[in-house]
């Protein structure tokens, strides 16, 4: 019998540490190795929605009633607001800009860290995907609680700067009160992300992540690259948009090391 389903979140209290362009790349690189993938774009600002799609189609997503939010609000299951992506076995549910007033459509809720862990369950028990990869917004309220509950792994992008490394603190802390509601959470591991070779303070940031007890660093680091931004101009996964550049490779290997840790 196949695997069950593995939900993983990218999360990070820290803005712009690379959440999206990993969620984006790993859930099209899993893709590559032969996975069925669902993504759930859980952030207003729709970065994974637009790493799929354009403009336009996106806003669309987010003015109807297909969407993450219309369905957290409704506590109605997942399996109806599921889109097809241009790519083969990579399915998403896109987000909505009114994902800003989700904590308040939370706060009337009962068993409010639960929603989404509910809306999720019957494509979990339905088997129809390997995995499940959940962007989470650039926060630590109860939406993100409700990604964490949701979720049997966290995946935290880290930038490798001196603020990136400062912000991992308050996401640990924040981890381990988490982990009184829902004890299975296992942190994956940390993603080091746009490195700079030519600035030495990236070798200080690894070797400082790489003494944490009891954390996992992913090998693979990845670099800046420009082809990030250039796939990101297009609507589409570096490693589909430019498959021979350095991010797209990089992010290859990353994806294997998530996969073999299945
Ligand atoms: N390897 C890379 N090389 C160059 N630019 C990158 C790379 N990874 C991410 N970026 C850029 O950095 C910015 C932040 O990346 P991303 O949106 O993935 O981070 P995020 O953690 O999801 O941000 P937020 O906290 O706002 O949700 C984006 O403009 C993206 O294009
Ligand atoms: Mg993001």
């Amino acid at each position: 019998m196949a695997a069950r389903t593995k939900v993983i979140c990218f999360a990070n209290n820290k803005g712009g540490s690379g959440k999206s362009t990993t969620c984006s790349n790993v859930g099209y690189g899993l893709t590559q190795l032969g996975r069925k993938v669902l993504l759930i774009d859980g952030d207003m600002q729709l970065n994974l929605s637009l790493s799929l799609f354009d403009e336009d189609t996106v806003l669309g997503f987010a003015q109807g009633e297909k969407n993450l939010y219309g369905a957290i609000r409704r506590q109605d299951g997942l399996e109806d607001y599921i889109v097809r992506t241009p790519y083969d076995d990579l399915d998403l549910i896109p987000s909505s800009t009114l994902m800003s007033s989700i904590e308040y459509e939370l706060f009337t809720k009962w068993q409010r860290e639960y929603i989404l862990k509910k809306g999720i369950s019957g494509i979990v028990a339905s088997g129809k995907y390997d995995y499940i990869l959940i962007d989470a917004p650039p926060t630590l309220g109860g939406w993100v609680m409700n990604i964490l509950c949701a979720s049997d792994e966290i995946i935290i992008p880290v930038e490798a700067s001196p603020w990136g490394l400062f912000g991992l603190g308050n996401m640990f802390e924040f981890l381990d009160q988490m982990r009184q509601i829902t004890p299975g959470l296992k942190l994956g591991g940390i993603v080091i992300t746009k490195v700079d070779t030519r600035k030495n303070y990236f070798r200080q940031t690894i070797e400082t992540l790489r003494e944490l007890d009891d954390v996992k660093v992913f090998d693979t680091y990845i670099r800046v690259d420009s082809g990030v931004e250039w796939s990101q101009d297009n609507n589409a996964p570096v490693m589909a948009y430019r498959k021979s550049s350095r991010s797209a490779k990089e992010y290859m290997e990353l994806t294997k090391e998530i996969d073999e840790a299945r």
